[in-house]
């Protein structure tokens, strides 16, 4: 990564169009859904997750008979699942095995901005470093982990880096359910097996893979017995799942920061790149399919069904009916912002080389280290107006805090948000603006950006500074 600040380069590593794909058979369909293996906890002291995890380049048999390299946590693709309770500090010793500089960032979680895996705070290739933050009262989550190097974030989580991170809280009402953590990814493999680098089309328009899968399968069988509480997780670069379960409503009682007040009944979720659910699994005894509905991002194309895709079959084992308390969660009553800030995705075309190209912005301009973009005031409740002034969805996210989503506006019509929520990633539909209301409760440094992977890799990411 050569650009330390401005406008980033067009990519350096461009592989063509018109790579040869494995097909989708591939990879076996259908093998029963393996649980993620817990990460091993070394605490010594009460209330004290210590952990290692180590990124390091290996070779994976993803396809039967076939070697890929892959980069990953722990040699495990998805990375280990971290659990942890509020009130808990953690300890991670992070050592970094790849051949480039790397960071673990904290994705939604309120840990200080120095231990946050800021592109500043790059850990150099053979490096090592400690993270350690105490996880407060009130963050119960379903968060993840993932690289945040300036410019390299695309091509190490197309690679492998992702982690998945729960904090738990001591009186979960919904405590007594068993949980299935389900993190859904997209990988692209060559006919070789091997992981091509992006092409023109993925820096335009983010990267997807052609085998979309669950806990690193293709189309695994979920067991549902009782009443289950699933998390998932949406950690593709790029792919939008509207996820459905056709045939049966989906009861939706958590979002990225945690519970909802109230259990939603719902015929699909969006889950944009980065974000998070809880749902409640329930119903009748009998087989369903958990699918990826069609989505077209660009609102050019045509969403056509048989685009939809299968990520897994679910079978209810016995009938079941979802007991849930009245209500999950009481949040604090909404503080009157004493601040406002406007933030605007935009898209220019450029002309480089004599090569079209994409520019990704913020406020017009690109992601740059050296420059602080918004100044923020510790504790402060702020009104902020994200704009996507563009032809394309792009889910916003900002480092350090949950927001909460007031509005959205679209053609001139305003809605406000169906149910209170914890965000940290929301979606915003060409031409779409929403109104959050955000309060940063640690100073330091944090960025924003569309999390499409590609898009803030090129500099659709901006700097809050909190003092
Ligand atoms: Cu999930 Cu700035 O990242
Ligand atoms: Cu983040
Ligand atoms: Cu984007």
């Amino acid at each position: 990564a050569g650009h330390a600040s401005g406008t980033p380069a067009m990519p350096q590593k461009m592989a063509p169009d018109n790579i040869s794909l494995l097909p989708l058979d591939a990879l076996p369909a259908g093998k029963p859904h393996a649980a993620l293996f817990l990460l091993p906890t070394l605490s010594t002291k009460p209330s004290v997750l210590a952990a290692t995890v180590t990124a390091e380049p290996f070779e994976a048999e993803l396809v039967p008979g076939k070697k890929t390299v892959v980069w990953a946590y722990n040699r495990s693709i998805p990375g280990p699942l971290i659990e942890a309770f509020e009130g808990d500090t953690v300890e991670i010793r992070f050592i970094n095995k790849l051949a480039q500089a790397t960071t673990l960032h904290w994705h939604g979680m309120p840990v200080p901005a120095d231990q946050d895996g800021n592109p500043q705070d790059a850990v150099p290739a053979g490096g090592e470093r400690l993270y350690r933050f105490t996880l407060p009262i009130g963050s119960a989550g379903t968060y993840w982990y993932h690289p945040h190097p300036h410019g390299d974030t695309p091509e190490q989580v197309y690679r492998g880096l992702a982690g998945l991170f729960i904090v738990r809280a001591k009186n979960d009402v919904l405590g007594h359910l068993p949980e299935q953590h389900l993190v859904i990814s997209d990988l692209r493999l060559a006919s070789d097996a091997s992981i091509p680098d992006n092409n023109m089309n993925d820096w335009m328009n983010g990267r997807e893979g052609q085998f979309v899968l669950l806990n690193g399968q293709r189309e695994p069988v979920i067991t549902v017995g009782e009443t289950q509480r699933w998390r998932i997780w949406n950690a593709c670069s790029a792919r939008y799942l509207r996820l459905s379960i056709p045939g049966r409503k989906i009861i939706v009682v958590g979002s990225d920061g945690g519970l909802l007040e109230r259990a939603q009944v719902v015929d699909e979720l969006l889950l944009a790149p980065g974000e998070r659910a809880e749902w409640v699994l329930a119903g009748p005894a009998g087989g369903v399919s958990l699918m990826a509905l069609a989505y077209d991002r660009s609102k050019m194309g045509r969403v056509a069904p048989e685009q939809d895709i299968k990520l897994a079959s679910i079978q209810f084992t016995q009938d079941s009916v979802a007991k849930l308390p009245e209500r999950l969660r009481t949040l604090p009553p909404k503080l009157k912002p004493v601040a406002k800030k406007r933030v605007v995705f935009s898209e220019v075309m450029s002309m480089e080389g004599g090569q079209h190209s994409m520019q990704f912005l913020v406020n017009g301009k690109s992601y740059d280290m050296q420059r602080v973009d918004l100044h923020s005031r510790l504790g402060d409740t702020e009104l902020w107006e994200i704009v996507n002034d563009s032809h394309m969805d792009h889910p916003f996210h900002i480092h350090g805090t949950q927001f909460e989503v007031l509005d959205t506006t679209l053609k001139g019509k305003t809605t406000p948000a169906p149910w209170r929520a914890y965000k940290d990633t929301f979606n915003l539909k060409p031409y779409q603006s929403a109104r959050i209301l955000i309060t940063q409760q640690h100073r330091g440094l944090r960025m924003f950006h569309c999390h499409i992977l590609e898009h803030e890799g090129q500099g659709m990411m901006g700097q809050v500074l909190v003092k």
